[in-house]
């Protein structure tokens, strides 16, 4: 059978905003059966998954086009990031989240998607009124999430249910019952505005748009040359740290530079390419490997600016 998937798997470029309806998000869907329902039951909204499994994704991709459904879209990755880089502000009207992995020892903490920042930035994705539910096995997990989305300030947590009757029920949800385990369902609403934990900082360069540089040879040195001497070097500041791997050449001059970015945990692989226009050469994110713009994706960008030759 072919698959096609054009319109359901979402490549990084897309931004979702109002302009895509109302919008569901849920955050791990693993087989995608939370998914089905929620888009069979909501046919006008857009539910949008996300997940790190990259097999997920595709077994959840499968389910949706054999079900005939066409309001999922499914993006790759972690949600932390995605749930900031990919939705515009107060656009989300509900999010979902079933039986994450509770990542119980201490120094796996920082791998639990409701950690750190995660109230911070549904604060910033969830509309005014939207809410976030939670479900769990964990309940230390509802706890501590619930008091994370009460000390944030912006949210209102409905007392934490043990064992409600629910609309569907996951396979993890069907696994704990047949072990006998309890499910504990946290769902916090967003009652006052307020910025994301990266929306207050504003973006002086716009690393999405091209950048031009000059004459291929600038003071006798080759655009190789230029490249070459960045190699190896390193950006870090708050938050964020890029380094750029490995430069190709092909043989007509044109560049390719591999760089790796860690904004937050988040890693990325990424490509930026020359291109050649008239007598200019431009530099610009490759899309190959979908990256998020993310600040050290941008900060990469920006760095090259500063080579000599390379003017904004
Ligand atoms: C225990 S499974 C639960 C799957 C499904 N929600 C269910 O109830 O059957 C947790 C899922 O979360 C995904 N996951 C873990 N960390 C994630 C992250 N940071 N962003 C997105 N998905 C994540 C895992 O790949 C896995 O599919």
């Amino acid at each position: 059978m072919y698959w096609n998937f054009t319109d359901t798997l979402i490549p990084t470029e897309k931004i979702f905003g109002p302009e895509d309806g109302p919008i569901i998000a849920e955050i791990g869907f693993g087989n995608g059966e939370y998914l089905e329902h929620l888009a069979r039951t909501r046919p006008e909204c857009i539910v949008v998954g996300i997940e790190v499994s990259q097999w997920c994704v595709t077994k959840a991709a499968r389910r949706s086009l054999a079900a005939g459904l066409r309001n999922i879209r499914l993006m790759r990755g972690d949600a932390r990031s995605i749930l900031h880089y990919a939705f515009e502000p107060d656009c989300i009207s509900e999010a979902y989240m079933n039986f994450p992995c509770p990542w119980p020892k201490r120094r796996h903490a920082e791998r639990r998607v409701a950690s750190r920042n995660f109230a911070s930035t549904l604060r910033g994705r969830l509309a005014l009124g939207g809410t976030f539910t939670l479900a769990t096995d964990v309940e230390w997990y509802a706890l501590q999430t619930r008091d994370a989305f009460l000390s944030d300030g912006s949210f209102s947590p409905d007392p934490i249910e043990l064992n409600p009757k629910r609309g569907y029920v996951t396979k993890y949800e069907r696994k704990w019952r047949k072990m006998g385990l309890d499910t504990f369902v946290v769902r916090m609403t967003k009652i006052n505005g307020g910025a994301g934990h990266d929306d207050e900082k504003t973006e002086e360069f716009d690393g999405e748009e091209l950048k031009i540089m000059t004459d291929p040879d600038v003071n006798g040195l080759s655009l190789h040359d230029r490249l070459s001497a960045v190699l190896g070097k390193t950006i870090q500041k708050d938050g964020y740290v890029v380094i750029f791997k490995e430069l190709f050449m092909s043989g007509d001059g044109a560049a390719l530079l591999s760089a790796i970015s860690v904004d937050e945990g988040f890693e990325q692989r990424y490509y930026i390419k020359t291109v050649r226009s008239g007598s200019e050469t431009l530099v610009k994110l490759d899309a190959i490997g979908h990256p998020y713009r993310t600040p050290g994706v941008r900060a990469s960008l920006r760095f090259l600016s500063e080579i000599p030759g390379v003017r904004l």
